[in-house]
């Protein structure tokens, strides 16, 4: 049976109806909102390649973290730029390092606020690489001993869910083993699982100054053209006790989010990252699109394709647009 009979437009018409057929609804619980951490007092320092993002002191970022969790937003992922880069990111595991310190302020002032933190030393490393290099190399057995303890920091600091997005091997496990061994067994790792070596991370890069002194990412981050290889990386990072598992970017990979979510069982987080963000703040800078539009329409497009939970730099600005459309 078909047209005339049927006429799918009937169903489009009011827009009552059109909510209650709506296959794919966000709200607010679904966003995490990433800060970029820095040290001293009082600053709040814009990045450049991404509008309306900053780099702030713990003060502030408390502040922040604050006006986000007053909108709706139930928890925020860290990122340090310390004020001491070594070729070995030490930095990334001092007790009081920008990061430990932000756990310590937020969960002070705020006990509900989920906070969680990346866990990778790139930000802290003078060559800007995920993992300590020698002779070129960068070297995955010897990085997971940072890895240990960067985490192991932020627990200490009482963070309440770690994050490692490195991509070495095995490092899901040695995290898990570390926090077990310590009495931090309730710490959940939510592992940046299927993490490309993607384009799209060049404002994260300018935000955090970590761009790589040489070479690129690909002899650890995965390659874009493959799909099935992130089924492995996902049930490697569930049998080393991944509890959520993320795909990174999120809009160029809505086909591997799809295929993930069909695959495992356990909840998926999809990551917006910078550029995604970029290209529609400069879009609508320019006029040529409507940036709350398409921001909306973006996370739609990723929580439709099976993301449970989405990082996202517009936490704000979206849940800012739930809110009102509920209201009105
Ligand atoms: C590594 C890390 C990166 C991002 C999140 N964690 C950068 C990279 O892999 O180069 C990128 C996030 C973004 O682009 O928004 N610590």
């Amino acid at each position: 049976m078909g047209f005339p009979r049927q006429r799918l437009r009937r169903l489009r018409q009011h827009h009552v109806l059109r909510g209650m057929v709506q296959e794919t609804s966000l709200s607010p619980s679904d966003f995490i909102y990433p800060l970029f951490v820095t040290f001293g007092n009082h600053r709040q320092e814009p990045i450049d390649s991404m509008p309306g993002q900053y780099r702030w002191s713990v003060d502030l970022l408390v502040k922040e973290a604050a006006d986000a969790h007053a909108l709706g937003i139930p928890a925020v992922i860290l990122f340090g730029i310390p004020e001491h880069k070594d070729e070995r990111g030490t930095s990334a595991y001092d007790k009081a390092g920008v990061v430990q310190e932000a756990v310590r302020a937020l969960k002070a002032q705020m006990p509900n606020l989920l906070v969680m933190t990346d866990v990778c030393i790139d930000e802290y490393t003078s060559h800007g690489h995920c993992g300590i290099v020698r002779d070129g190399r960068i070297v995955n057995d010897e990085t997971l001993d940072c890895l240990r303890l960067m985490a192991r920091s932020h627990a200490e600091a009482g963070v309440d869910l770690v994050a490692p997005s490195d991509m070495m091997d095995g490092r899901v496990g040695s995290i898990r083993d570390e926090l077990d061994q310590l009495g931090f067994h309730d710490v959940p790792i939510m592992a940046y699982s299927a993490k490309y070596a993607s384009s799209l991370y060049a404002p994260f890069r300018d935000a955090a100054l970590s761009a790589p002194s040489f070479g690129d990412r690909r002899s650890y981050q995965m390659d874009p053209a493959n799909a099935r290889e992130s089924i492995r990386e996902v049930l490697l990072d569930v049998e080393e006790g991944a509890d959520i598992v993320m795909v990174k970017p999120a809009s160029f990979y809505l086909d591997i989010i799809r295929m993930l979510r069909e695959t495992v069982t356990v909840p998926l987080a999809a990551y917006q990252v910078s550029g995604e963000y970029s290209m529609i703040k400069a879009g609508a800078q320019l006029g040529w699109i409507d940036e709350q539009h398409v921001m909306m329409e973006s996370l739609l497009a990723i929580k439709r394709a099976g993301a449970d939970m989405i990082l996202t730099y517009f936490a704000k600005d979206a849940v800012r647009v739930l809110t009102q459309h509920r209201l009105s």
